[in-house]
């Protein structure tokens, strides 16, 4: 309780000194982190990637979910949140990165993602960066592999379509704002 109300006040900090960056003045629910890890079955992904893992709301699920041989590389670019993330979880499958995820390729050592977890705020961030991410999704993930992304509007539907054939989008209600949650499947191809 003390740690989740902590978690709230550094995000909240976090948010004021880059509100653009952060996009949100609190931390995903346990809610929303389930029903959007839900859309896909983490026990058999080999690795994993999370974009914008924050105070780690969905980083100690995906934990949970993982198998034992199974590898998490968490990207973070708040130097502040990829510290705590990784005096966290001293967990040997997880790698905390403090870098922007536009260069999450570096970080992978040519291997693709099988699930790529991204909680990055896509419509606060400068158009040029935003497209620059969002080409490097498909890119990084196996063929048969899925993109989750959590968003607080639709806006960004239009945009996954143009970079992946399936987009599938639910609703999650008990999140503040509640969540549009998508799971981008099938890459077409690199971005025009
Ligand atoms: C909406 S918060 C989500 C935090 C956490 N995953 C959650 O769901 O509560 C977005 C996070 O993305 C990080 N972020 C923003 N731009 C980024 C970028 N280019 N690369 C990596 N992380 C970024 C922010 O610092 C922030 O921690």
């Amino acid at each position: 309780m003390i740690s989740q109300f902590t978690d709230r006040l550094r995000f909240l900090r976090a948010f004021v000194a880059h509100p653009r960056q952060v996009g949100a003045v609190l931390p995903t629910s346990r809610w929303a982190v389930r029903d959007m890890l839900d859309l896909t079955d983490l026990a058999t992904a080999g690795l994993v990637v999370e974009l914008g893992a924050g105070t780690g709301s969905q980083t100690g699920e995906i934990l949970a979910r993982l198998g034992p041989d199974a590898r998490l590389v968490a990207l973070e670019i708040d130097p502040q949140l990829a510290k705590l993330l990784a005096e966290r979880h001293r967990d040997p499958r997880l790698t905390v990165v403090c870098d922007s995820a536009e260069f999450l390729d570096a970080h992978l050592g040519g291997a693709l993602a099988d699930v790529v977890v991204s909680a990055l705020p896509y419509t606060s961030l400068e158009p040029a960066l935003r497209r620059r991410i969002l080409d490097v999704l498909p890119r990084a993930m196996t063929p048969q592999g899925v993109t989750l992304v959590i968003q607080y509007s639709p806006l960004m539907q239009g945009e996954l379509r143009q970079r992946f054939a399936s987009v599938q989008r639910r609703i999650s209600p008990w999140n503040v704002p509640p969540a549009f949650l998508f799971a981008c499947r099938q890459p077409t191809g690199p971005a025009l």
